[in-house]
């Protein structure tokens, strides 16, 4: 299998470039966001519990984001490899990965992370806003606020798979044939 944690701030372009991959490698594209939205577009107890933190752009707590995540490769283990795109979004979350992979005698491949600088990430997540139906696309202060939980809760997670010397950083601005021929480049390499 080839597993991928497709990895960068928001508004980094992670689900767009993650739509592309899985159509040229067959992966199943597993993004936990839009889990979230899906349970949260139908009222279920799972939503309305991740509205809380999401509202606010704080992260879900590990024990509903984790079981939604289990869940989900566990009734899709049939796959050539996984994509996952905003997962993991803490170490609590990438040592779970790696166990739950381990459970199925694989392992994370690589993690690529897309390099977007702050000022650009606002820009474009709110530019996005207009037309995602998103609340958390739409208030430049919980924008930041996603950018400063990136920094101080997600950002270890690239240092995490570092040390196994499985982490790439790619610069995520430019086209989007561009980012997404860096991406290719770097997967081939994995
Ligand atoms: O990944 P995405 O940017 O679409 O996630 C939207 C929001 O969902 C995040 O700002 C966060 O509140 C929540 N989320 C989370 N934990 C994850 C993925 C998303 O709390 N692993
Ligand atoms: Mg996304």
């Amino acid at each position: 299998m080839i597993n991928i944690i497709l990895f960068g701030p928001p508004g980094s372009g992670k689900g767009t470039q993650a739509s592309k991959i899985v159509e040229k490698y067959n992966l199943l594209h597993i993004s936990t966001g839009d889990l979230f939205r899906y349970e949260m577009g139908n009222n279920t107890p799972l939503g309305l519990k991740a509205k809380e933190y999401i509202k606010k752009g704080e992260l879900v707590p590990d024990e509903v984001t984790i079981g939604m995540l289990t869940n989900k490769v566990v009734a899709n283990q049939d796959v050539a490899g996984y994509i996952f795109d905003g997962f993991p979004r803490n170490i609590n979350q990438s040592e779970s990965l790696d166990r739950i992979l381990a459970e199925m005698n694989t392992q994370v491949s690589g993690l690529i992370a897309l390099a977007v600088d702050d000022e650009e990430i606002v820009s474009r997540i709110l530019n996005r806003g207009k037309t995602s139906g998103r609340s958390d696309d739409n208030d430049e202060s919980i924008i930041r606020n996603r950018i400063e939980v990136y920094k101080q809760e997600t950002r270890p997670v690239f240092d995490y798979y570092a040390k196994e010397n499985k982490s790439h950083e790619l610069q995520g601005v430019g086209s989007l044939e561009e980012v997404f021929e860096r991406i290719c480049n770097q997967i081939d390499q994995l």
